[in-house]
């Protein structure tokens, strides 16, 4: 109480000098209006008495001037009247006058002598007929008397005054009672305000610190979760808070599972393992990620222009968002988000992740056209069509190469301006839309290090041989030092497409292709996630039960067991296939009708494209379609979640899911099956997974199957649901350490030590290379 007493004070003296000050005002305001209201209404009774009495001036003194002054006299707050001659001498006069000023009052006579009406208020003190002094506060307005222009005489109005005097009095009573309750009540609310607001929630911060402080990082649910509504005056003060503790949760969390490895001789890579690792490796020389999709995408809100962040969905990202946190450095991205523009220095660059800023994010421009040709058309109707194998005609149009080749060009020219400056850089390029990106740099850098992963599937020769500028994106390819691809298969295909496609040495036995002198090793790097170490925290912990009570809540649905699916809405994911399967499945095991919901999380994607816009609404047809079939009461099949949805809120889902259905008709890696599968440390749920993703080869424990086939996956479901809770621990244990140790971490060491490991020769030299 005293604290909170101390912290208003300042706030009840300023708030009584303030009421103070207003009253004083008031006061003063107040007392002014009177005196001119009383000085108007004598000048206004002054003028009629003074033509009634200039007349009677002629016979002065007689009764008829005595009556009127009486008559006059009588009025309200007005004492007297006095009539004199020009000498000073009282021709008529209100008796009470005649006592207090037995001669002319000197306001009448500098009236009388400089012939002009004058008023003035007068204080002071005088005697009564008992011979008692009393305060004397009139107004006396003196008004000159005139007979033919001739100066006659003068008449005099006194005013009692001290109503004014009275009523001024109450007004500052009044104004200083109104002041008193003001202050209290103000002082009374800003001390429960402070003590609820302030006080409560400091206290209960200070005492969350301290927990934090105190209690071990394995042992405390790290960080622990923040006292809950406090007020959102206290909103940015958590989140700096929290991410404070959080690093330093994860620092210890980090030194005691560093700790604790070493003890064990296990070899699991984490981040802080990468990170010496690289520096070691890379002597402090920086990283360079060239990627089509940036980390975090700033959307603007076209209604009140207010800029928020998103993680865009996409395996790409959540693979290498790790990484970089783990090595610094620099990634090269396109800024399609609407407020991507307003957020970036003047050099395009701005450091994320926004509330942890811990490398630089380097946008690159395009305008609509360019991503029609580039993105759309090239990338997205051409090669990823091309190289997933799931029966959508690829579109090959010339003007789409153009822009293609154009914006490699430029996403090349802006890596190697960023690489100024750095000897020896590492380059890092992704995915399927920078296949020409490596041959730009290496040509210009000859010094670099150049690796590019193939996120996704590569097909084999004659399926990739369709495309008309196969050598052109191969010979692309070949600039590179090091190809990565998720499995062997697609090394496999890769290196025949080389054979098929141009002219270069494959050396099968070491996996290389020497091409003019220059020699690129291709190997397999499944890509995986970062598998969290740290506990997780309270809401964590909530059990798979709790957390399905609480979304079915949250989806006013009723469901006693929930399968999951999260895709971006992508022809290539099997989703239309997964949908008839649980049809099939509701129709053949109808006791789990009214009991299993699916909740497909599907984040639409690349929706300018006329195959995906029309694919989300199949998809949602679909659905439709075979919730009216079943749907009973607040029972559904399938909830479908049309949005994007966070890290956070998918993992809840996760943590509720009896099974997890990754279904892709061929996906190069697929990290849903390994986040499910990390997300589960209570060892519960099932994974159901496609043979034709690449995670198959590792996550064996999963109930493979083929999602064309409908019966099997429908079967899978069942044996899913089914499964009793020890297969369930064994398959999922399985699964977890399979995950654990090839995690995202070890990924980028094997990648990037196999890079830093290979010798740049002089053959390497732009010169060196034989026009073909
Ligand atoms: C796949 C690709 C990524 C891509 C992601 C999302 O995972 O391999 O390169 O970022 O899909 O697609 P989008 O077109 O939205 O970037």
């Amino acid at each position: 109480m005293r604290t909170a007493l101390k912290m208003v004070l300042p706030l009840i003296v300023s708030v009584a000098v303030v009421s103070g000050l207003f009253a004083w005002y008031q006061v003063r305001t107040e007392k002014r209006i009177l005196r001119s209201d009383l000085s108007r209404r004598a000048e206004i009774l002054g003028e009629t008495l003074q033509e009634n009495v200039e007349p009677l001036m002629d016979h002065a003194p007689d009764k008829s001037l005595q009556r009127l002054v009486e008559r006059f006299g009588e009025r309200e707050h007005l004492k007297g009247v006095a009539v004199y001659d020009a000498g000073g001498k009282a021709l008529a006069i209100t008796p009470g006058i005649a006592r207090e000023f037995p001669s002319w009052p000197e306001v009448v006579k500098n009236a009388a002598g400089k012939n002009q009406e004058q008023g003035e208020f007068v204080q002071e003190k005088s005697t009564d007929q008992t011979g008692k002094e009393e305060d004397l506060a009139v107004h006396i307005l003196a008004c000159p008397l005139h007979r033919d222009n001739e100066l006659t005489g003068a008449l005099a109005l006194f005013h009692d005054t001290t109503y004014i005097d009275v009523q001024v009095a109450h007004t500052l009573r009044d104004s200083l009672v109104n002041a008193l309750v003001q202050t209290l009540l103000i002082t009374g609310l800003a001390l429960i305000l402070v003590r609820w607001t302030f006080m409560r929630p400091l206290k209960r911060t200070a005492h969350w610190l301290r927990t934090l402080r105190t209690s071990g990082a394995s042992g405390a649910k790290a960080p622990p979760a923040l006292p809950q509504g406090q007020g959102e005056i206290f909103d940015q003060l958590h989140q700096e808070v929290t991410h404070l503790a959080r690093d330093l949760s994860t620092a210890r969390a980090t030194a005691e599972e560093e700790a604790r490895l070493r003890d064990s001789g296990a070899s699991i890579w984490t981040a802080e393992r990468l990170r010496v690792s690289l520096h070691d490796k890379l002597h402090g020389t920086p990283l360079f990620v060239v990627s089509n999709r940036e980390p975090y995408m700033h959307v603007m809100n076209e209604r009140d222009g207010t800029i928020s962040v998103i993680v865009p969905a996409s395996g790409l990202v959540t693979a290498l968002e790790p990484v970089l946190l783990a090595c610094n450095g620099t990634w090269v991205a396109s800024g399609p988000g609407s407020g991507d523009r307003q957020v970036v220095d003047a050099n395009d660059r701005l450091r994320v992740p926004p509330d942890h800023p811990s490398y630089t994010l380097r946008r690159v421009w395009t305008t609509d056209e360019e991503d029609k040709g580039f993105y759309e058309g090239f990338s997205n109707e051409g090669l990823w069509p091309l190289c997933h194998i799931a029966h959508t005609r690829p579109v090959f149009r010339p003007e789409d190469w153009l822009h293609y080749q154009r914006i490699n060009r430029r996403f090349a020219d802006v890596v190697l301006q960023e690489m100024e400056g750095t000897e020896s850089p590492i380059l890092l390029a992704q995915d399927y839309h920078f296949a020409l990106l490596p041959r730009m740099v290496k040509d210009a850098r000859p010094d670099a290090r150049v690796a590019i992963f193939w996120h996704i599937p590569w097909p084999n020769p004659e399926v990739f041989g369709i495309c008309p500028w196969q050598r052109e994106l191969v010979d692309g390819l070949l600039g590179a030092d090091l190809i990565g691809f998720h499995i062997q298969t697609h090394c496999n295909n890769f290196l025949e497409t080389v054979d098929h496609a141009l002219e270069a040495l494959t050396e099968w036995d070491r996996f290389a292709v020497n091409r003019q002198g220059h020699v690129t090793r291709v190997r397999p790097y499944p890509i995986s996630v970062a598998f969290p170490e740290t506990l997780p925290n309270e809401a964590e912990m909530r059990n798979a039960g709790a957390e399905r009570t609480l979304i079915c809540e949250e989806l006013g649905i009723e469901a006693s067991l929930l399968g999951v699916g999260v895709d971006r809405v992508d022809y290539t994911k099997g989703i239309l296939e997964r949908f008839r399967a649980i049809e099939r499945f509701l129709e053949q095991y109808p006791s789990f009708q009214r009991r299993f919901s699916l909740i497909q999380i599907g984040a639409p994607s690349r929706t300018d494209i006329d195959r995906y816009k029309n694919f989300l609404d199949e998809v949602t047809a679909e659905a439709e379609r075979i919730n009216a079939k079943f749907h009973a009461g607040r029972w559904k099949p399938i909830v479908f979640l049309k949005r994007h949805h966070s890290h956070e809120e998918i993992t809840r889902y996760y943590r509720a899911a009896s099974v997890c259905l990754v279904t892709s008709l061929h996906d190069g890696m697929n990290l849903v099956a390994k986040e499910f599968v990390a997300s589960r440390p209570d060892d519960r749920g099932v994974l159901i997974l496609s043979t034709f993703a690449g995670a198959a080869l590792e996550l064996s424990d999963a109930l493979l199957v083929n999602p064309y086939d409908i019966m099997q996956l429908s079967e899978a479901i069942h044996s899913a649901l089914e499964m009793p809770e020890a297969e369930q621990a064994k398959r999922m244990q399985w699964m977890r350490r399979e995950v654990r140790e090839h995690n995202i971490y070890r990924w980028a060491a094997n990648l990037l030590s196999d890079l830093t490991e290979i010798r740049i020769e002089a053959t390497d030299r732009p010169e060196a290379r034989q026009p073909q």
